[in-house]
């Protein structure tokens, strides 16, 4: 069974608690905060202080998909008001980025977004928490989803095989219920879902139908 990882980036920020009762109530498996700083992604949403209210209102796991220029400098901030993961994108990153964010002592995933090669991730695959393809390009939620991620996911999984890992491999954007067959058979293990999750009406339909339950 696939993951349902709920992106608040399009929730109601007047009913943010309700909001995340509501989802985990509906069977959400975790919180998704896409965090943009207007310099890698054309777009400024939110900071750690909002981690640390979402924190305060769900034990799920709390992943920060920082989609930022400087991963390593802000990093410690989301885990220090409760981030349980932290996903930095490899464009942003060099040799030092991934060791100085492990020295946090929490799991690290990678993103890629859409015409980044799966091979820029492929050395690095042993030392990661999971990878996160992006199905759309950064910066806005309620895009459609790219097609050809597909094929990068079954890419990616053959990698990871390859190398014996077991490393869940996550898909951002544009996800809903009628994307999210074809993510799940290509081989996905956690799926982001956020327009179609909060501007639906019946929220446990909408995981229901993405995890294909
Ligand atoms: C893109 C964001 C979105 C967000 C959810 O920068 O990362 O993908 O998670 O997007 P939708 O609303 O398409 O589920
Ligand atoms: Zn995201």
């Amino acid at each position: 069974m696939v993951e349902f990882s709920a992106s608040i980036l399009n929730c109601d920020f007047t009913r943010l608690g309700e909001e995340i009762r509501t989802a985990e109530a509906a069977g959400v498996d975790a919180f998704h905060l896409d965090v943009m700083d207007g310099h890698f992604v054309p777009n400024i949403s939110f900071g750690s202080p909002v981690t640390k209210h979402i924190r305060n209102l769900t034990k799920l796991p709390i992943r920060a998909h920082l989609m930022i220029a400087d991963p390593v400098e802000y990093a410690p901030r989301f885990i220090e008001t409760g981030a349980d993961e932290v996903l930095y994108h490899i464009e942003v990153a060099d040799s030092d980025t991934l060791p100085k964010l492990l020295e946090h002592g929490k799991p690290i995933g990678v993103t890629l977004n859409p015409d980044t090669a799966l091979e820029s991730v492929y050395p690095i695959l042993p030392e990661l928490s999971q990878v996160l393809l992006m199905s759309v390009f950064p910066g806005f939620g309620g895009q459609s989803f790219i097609p050809e991620t597909l094929q990068r996911i079954t890419a990616l999984k053959c990698e990871i095989e390859r190398q014996k890992l077991s490393l869940p491999i996550s898909v951002d954007g544009g996800v809903n219920p009628q994307t999210a067959p074809a993510i799940r058979e290509a081989g996905a293990d956690i799926l982001v879902v956020g327009s179609a999750l909060f501007r639906s009406k019946d929220y446990a339909a909408v995981v229901r139908a993405v995890k294909g339950g």
